[in-house]
């Protein structure tokens, strides 16, 4: 089984593809979080994030990967668990900011590919439906305005005790939402054959309901 899940930041594809992965009794694969320790190791090695060459040469050594413990996903560089490093403001960014180099994707793609033949899984990412997965029988698109997204994000880092305001919030959302829908490789971008939803108005239960109903159209009752 293989379900793919695309979307914007803060459009909830994390916390949403958790919930439904753990209903159907399958495995949830973060692939933003593999971006996001790929840029751990770029940023440690004090390279240019404007250099694409500079990127890839730093990143040859960066050795992502992904276990799973208790069906959590842990993401790992190497040996290091570096599954709560990579949710700072500034990985974020740097996330994004790699993911747009071509070298940088083609490695990411075919470790996900490898992955999602392992087990039956539900990927969550920018590029499932339109490049990693274009064959997946489930495809979803999340979407949520920009302002809902960012109240979202901002009340989710209020809670962890992270101040930044929300106008920052804001601000940082829309530049990550430029890059990733504008670069070249593998833009942001719904597949034809997605479904959409847009939850700006609908809970988090109405969302996952709407996701597993749409699932058991196509497998059946799991
Ligand atoms: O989903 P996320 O916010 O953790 O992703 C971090 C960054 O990684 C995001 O800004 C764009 C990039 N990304 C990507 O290009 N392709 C994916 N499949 C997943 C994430």
């Amino acid at each position: 089984m293989n379900i793919a899940i695309d979307g914007p930041v803060g459009s909830g594809k994390s916390s949403i593809a958790d919930l439904v992965a753990a209903k159907l009794g399958i495995l949830h694969l973060d692939t933003g979080a593999m971006y996001r320790a790929y840029a751990l190791h770029v940023l440690r090695s004090g390279a240019d994030l404007t250099d694409g060459e500079a990127i890839a040469r730093a990143g040859e050594s960066a050795d992502v990967r992904v276990q799973y413990a208790d069906g959590a996903q842990k993401t790992m560089l190497g040996e290091e668990d570096v599954t709560g490093l990579i949710r700072t403001g500034e990985v974020s960014l740097a996330a994004s900011a790699v993911s747009k180099w071509p070298a940088v994707r083609r490695r990411m793609v075919a470790a996900q590919r490898e992955l999602a033949k392992t087990a039956d899984m539900l990927i969550d990412g920018r590029d499932i439906g339109t490049n990693v997965l274009p064959d997946a029988p489930v495809k979803i698109f999340l979407t949520a305005t920009a302002e809902e997204r960012a109240r979202r994000r901002y009340v989710q880092q209020m809670e962890k005790g992270d101040n930044t305001p929300y106008e920052t919030v804001l601000a940082e959302l829309n530049q990550r939402d430029r890059q990733d829908m504008s670069r070249e490789t593998d833009p942001l971008r719904q597949a034809e054959d997605a479904v959409l939803l847009d939850t700006t108005n609908m809970t988090i239960d109405e969302v996952v309901a709407a996701i597993v109903g749409i699932v058991e159209d196509v497998y059946g009752k799991q």
